[in-house]
């Protein structure tokens, strides 16, 4: 009896730093059966396949496509927005919202109708801002809309905690809560190594993270985009993984804790508005929002940093 196996599908809107970079994290680790790129310019859609195609042979078994027509998106599990206007440096991710929930009131409803059954993944910022944004244009569900949100600050902070005290960056567990932006934070209340509260670890080689350690890792954490964005024009290599990682969960119905951006309702008495809290993703995209405990200082963070998205989200019409 022939084995019938459906075909996953991964459609990027957008071709450029972002979207390439993440077209080519997805190939190397394998993560759908048919990945297509779309984007307005023909000439660089065309140039990125080609040049992603010629690398097939050393990824995992996969086709790669792309068009200037939005019918390449036909039929995609997953939809990844990267497309849209990129951050300048000095130049909040705020401060990108107008142009780019314009691009994404136009795109979402054409995407939706060659792709009526995907999962919608936003990874262009403010990337909380266009999350509700497309939750509004698309009428889809709660759960299937989601963004990229702190899954990429959060892997900044275990990163810089890793370094800071000699240990694997997989043995940390801490989380970046709220926007993808300036007002994002670490739940310190809540970071361990191994099953060790940060607060009581002390490594082999008696390193510590002290409150001035960690309110500098903070700071370093919402900078670090700035910083590369000033020397080379934009980040990839770090969110097109991120996103990936998003993507992976989905695609293989993982049921796995991030801190993806989706529709906050309640939890630390905030609701209506898209934020990161770390969430439980599956193949229908957000299966739930964990209940995060955090210390009184963090929820008030955490609404301070709604506050920040919900007062941006208004200021376009959302
Ligand atoms: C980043 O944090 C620019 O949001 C992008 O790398």
């Amino acid at each position: 009896m022939a084995v019938s196996l459906r075909r996953s599908k991964l459609a990027i809107v957008g071709a450029g730093s972002v979207g390439a970079t993440l077209a080519y994290a997805s190939l190397i680790k394998g993560v759908a059966h048919d990945i297509v790129l779309y984007d307005v310019s023909r000439a660089k859609v065309t140039a990125e396949v080609l040049d992603l195609r010629h690398g097939l042979q050393f990824c995992p078994p996969a086709d790669i496509d792309g068009s200037d027509d939005i019918a390449v998106c036909a039929g995609a599990d997953v939809i990844a927005i990267t497309a849209g206007a990129k951050q300048k440096p000095g130049q909040t991710r705020l401060e990108l919202a107008e142009v780019n929930v314009g691009i994404c009131r136009d795109l979402i409803p054409r995407l939706l109708e060659v792709a009526p059954d995907c999962v919608l993944l936003l990874v262009t910022n403010p990337v909380d801002v266009l999350t509700m944004a497309a939750l509004e244009f698309s009428g889809l569900g709660k759960s299937r809309v989601l963004g990229s949100g702190t899954v990429l600050d959060s892997a900044r902070l275990r990163q810089l905690i890793a370094s800071s005290l000699g240990v694997a960056s997989q043995s940390v567990h801490a989380w970046i809560a709220g926007e993808h932006g300036d007002t994002e934070f670490p739940v310190w209340s809540s970071a361990s190594i191994g099953t060790v509260p940060i607060a009581d670890f002390v490594s082999p080689d008696g390193l510590r993270l002290d409150d001035v350690a960690r309110e500098r890792i903070g700071r370093d954490v919402v900078t670090a985009a700035e910083q590369i964005i000033r020397g080379k024009g934009a980040t990839n290599y770090a969110v097109g993984l991120a996103a990936t990682r998003v993507i992976e969960a989905i695609l293989r119905d993982e049921k796995a804790a991030l801190p993806i951006s989706s529709l906050i309702e309640g939890q630390h008495g905030v609701s209506d508005v898209c934020l990161s809290l770390p969430s439980l993703v599956d193949k229908n995209g957000v299966m739930g929002v964990l209940d995060v405990p955090m210390s009184e200082r963090e929820i008030g963070l955490f609404q301070a940093s709604a506050d920040a998205v919900k007062a941006v989200a208004r200021s376009v019409g959302l």
